[in-house]
């Protein structure tokens, strides 16, 4: 029996950090900043590290830092990097029979170049992850969880969402969701069909902004028109501002716990995990905000994704919610 499996991908991070990195201005890109290195240089640098990441490996962490009974489902390539993964995975006591290598594609990875108390710029690899479909699934073992957790899948395999939701629901297993892009652009009525077989969903503001179609500055209205149609609990995520939580019943609104920032990577994947672990654990959405809130902040406090997390017990500081009673069917009227 499985407290929760995770889908979603596994990625090789590899972080290379220096001062000498400045950043640049340069008018033809979108923030007007970049990271400039010189065409047939070679540049030494000051440090470098590795961890494992992905939305997929990185909440089964979490999961597990949780003392659950976790196992994580998604595609390895058959290389180096897929070796290590498949080590820090049992290291962090998640179980890795549901993983399956590619023969066809390297490990995702992710190199992560930062310059310290600045910002970071990730040049990404997809490659095995994306090529999970549905019958490299070990559905009956699936079967064993209470709790699915479905962190952003490729856009390479449209329909793999869609078979674990149905199953899910057939098998009355728990889903949390934490759609990708790509499926956020999918067609209305087999997002919302989809949706509404899930119990959690958690969206950043720019991403619920283009669920409901809706300017992204208008917070409130973005809010309300998701949640007059999701049954479930609706999570919006608003980086240094905090997060807002939907259930039936209340509306909870609240900030961050701050603490010192060392590398933003896995603030989502922390977030989202430590709010469905506090469900799990005590079905209290006022615990689990306040798990989620202390993951993150404690995970932003150390390089990588999976470094920071907290683990079971670990005390954290609490965060100041403010809740109202606000039936969906009152707001909608
Ligand atoms: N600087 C910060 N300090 C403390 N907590 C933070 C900070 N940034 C984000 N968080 C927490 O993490 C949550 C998720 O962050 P955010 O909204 O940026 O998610 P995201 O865009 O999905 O992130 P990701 O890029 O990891 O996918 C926020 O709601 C907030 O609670
Ligand atoms: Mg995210």
């Amino acid at each position: 029996m499985f407290d929760v499996v995770t889908f979603g991908s596994a990625t090789w991070d590899i972080f290379i950090r220096d001062k000498k990195f400045s950043l640049e201005k340069e008018n033809n890109l979108f923030d007007k900043k970049g990271i400039r290195f010189p065409l047939g240089a070679k540049i030494d640098i000051d440090e470098i590290k590795f961890s494992s990441g992905g939305g997929g490996t990185n909440t089964a962490a979490s999961f597990s830092y949780q003392g659950l009974k976790t196992a994580y489902c998604g595609m390895l390539g058959d290389d180096p990097a897929g070796e290590y993964i498949l080590t820090e995975l049992k290291r962090l006591k998640i179980d890795t029979s549901l993983i399956k290598k590619s023969s066809k594609k390297p490990t995702n990875h992710s190199i992560i170049i930062s310059i310290p108390n600045k910002d970071r710029t990730i040049l990404i690899y997809r490659g095995a992850s994306g090529d999970l479909s549905s019958k490299d699934v070990d559905w009956q073992k699936v079967a064993k969880a209470k709790w699915i957790y479905i962190a952003p899948l490729s856009h390479r395999n449209p329909s793999l969402l869609e078979g674990i939701v149905n199953f899910a629901h057939k098998k009355k297993i728990k889903v949390a969701l934490n759609p990708s892009n790509a499926q956020l652009s999918m067609p209305r009525e087999k997002m919302t069909r989809i949706l509404k077989k899930t119990d959690i969903l958690f969206l950043n503001q720019e991403e619920a902004s283009k669920l409901a179609r809706v300017a992204h500055k208008q917070e409130k209205k973005i809010v309300d028109k998701i949640t007059n149609y999701y049954p479930g609990i609706f999570v919006m995520t608003k980086g240094e501002r905090g997060a807002t939580v939907v259930s039936q019943a209340s509306r909870y609104d609240f900030g961050i716990i701050k603490g010192k920032v060392v590398d933003r990577t896995g603030a989502g994947d922390s977030f989202a995990s430590g709010f469905v672990s506090g469900m799990i654990l005590k079905d209290d959405i006022e615990y689990a905000i306040q798990l989620a809130a202390a993951n993150s902040t404690s995970c932003l406090s150390e390089w990588g994704a999976k470094n920071g997390l907290l683990k079971k017990n670990q005390s954290f500081k609490k965060i100041k919610i403010k809740k109202r009673d606000e039936k969906i069917s009152q707001k909608s009227s």
